[in-house]
């Protein structure tokens, strides 16, 4: 398969928003072995292009697309492209996303509101610009990456209130959309082994490492397989639910206990 260019395609077609790098890239990627045509969205030019090029290369078909998903004008302007160039998008998976860590001291109302620009407005531009066609064709599937982070964790007031807020928002939705044949469902990730989390000192990382019972960091990939899951027919059954890839962090969080092994 290639690069559809600017032709209109009869493949199933992903947008996956920060598919730059990181988890992103891993599930476009991901989705892309599974026969999509995958859009990859970044606010970075270079990143979407790279890891459009690496699918092209392996024989997959992918196109960037640049937008900052908190602008929701930008969003509207790239569904209109990606619509026009490749046809309406079937399964979207609402990957960006900004971390931070932030006191609450330390918390400004621009802080809180640059978080929940990106984290859950954005999440929002672009959810309900891809209904519009998925609710007329009765088809498609969303995937919001919330994180295991919106359970509590010192210095994630912020982070966590957005988190939370995708999770709301997709089980309210899941509601609105059952009867339209469109599922929206969550992947909640723990500890992945992203750059941020390997810039991390080695101490801060084992101490981390306590509150996750299979006692490592998971990998983009496995979140990945978790949203191609949620994405296809295989589970067409699952709408409005929350998937944790934490490696039982969200059942057990208590930093220390015997070790049983
Ligand atoms: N890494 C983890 O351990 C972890 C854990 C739980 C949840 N998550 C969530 O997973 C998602 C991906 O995390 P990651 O670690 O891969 O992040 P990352 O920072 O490595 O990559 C995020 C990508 O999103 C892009 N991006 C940022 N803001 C954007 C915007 N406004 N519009 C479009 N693109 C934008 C960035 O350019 C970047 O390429 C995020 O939603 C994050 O909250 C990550």
């Amino acid at each position: 398969m290639s690069n559809p260019e600017d032709t209109h395609t009869s493949q199933k077609v992903a947008l996956v928003t920060g598919g730059g790098q990181g988890i992103g890239a891993a599930i476009c990627r991901r989705l892309a072995r599974d026969g999509y045509h995958v859009v990859v969205n970044d606010l970075e030019l270079e990143r979407a292009e790279v890891v459009a090029a690496d699918i092209l290369a392996l024989g997959g078909s992918a196109s960037p697309a640049i937008a900052d998903i908190s602008d929701s004008a930008a969003v509207d302007r790239m569904f209109d492209q990606v619509e026009a160039q490749v046809g309406p998008v079937t399964a979207l998976v609402n990957n960006a996303g900004i971390g931070g860590n932030a006191a609450i001291r330390n918390v400004t109302d621009e802080y809180w509101a640059h978080v929940l620009a990106v984290d859950l407005n954005g999440v929002l531009h672009c959810t309900r610009r891809a209904l519009g066609p998925m609710r007329d064709n009765r088809a498609g599937s969303i995937v919001n990456i919330s994180s295991r982070a919106w359970l509590g964790w010192w210095g994630q007031s912020a982070y966590a209130a957005a988190k939370a807020g995708v999770i709301g928002m997709t089980r309210a939705l899941a509601v609105e959309m059952s009867s339209r044949n469109v599922r929206l469902n969550v992947v909640a990730p723990g500890l992945i082994d992203t750059p941020l989390l390997r810039n991390r000192e080695p101490d801060a990382l084992a101490r981390l490492l306590k509150s996750v019972p299979i006692g490592r960091v998971g990998t983009p990939e496995e979140v990945a397989s978790a949203v191609a899951f949620l994405s296809s027919d295989r589970s067409r059954m699952v709408t409005g639910q929350v998937l944790y890839v934490c490696g039982g962090k969200s059942v057990y969080a208590y930093p220390d206990w015997p070790d049983e092994k």
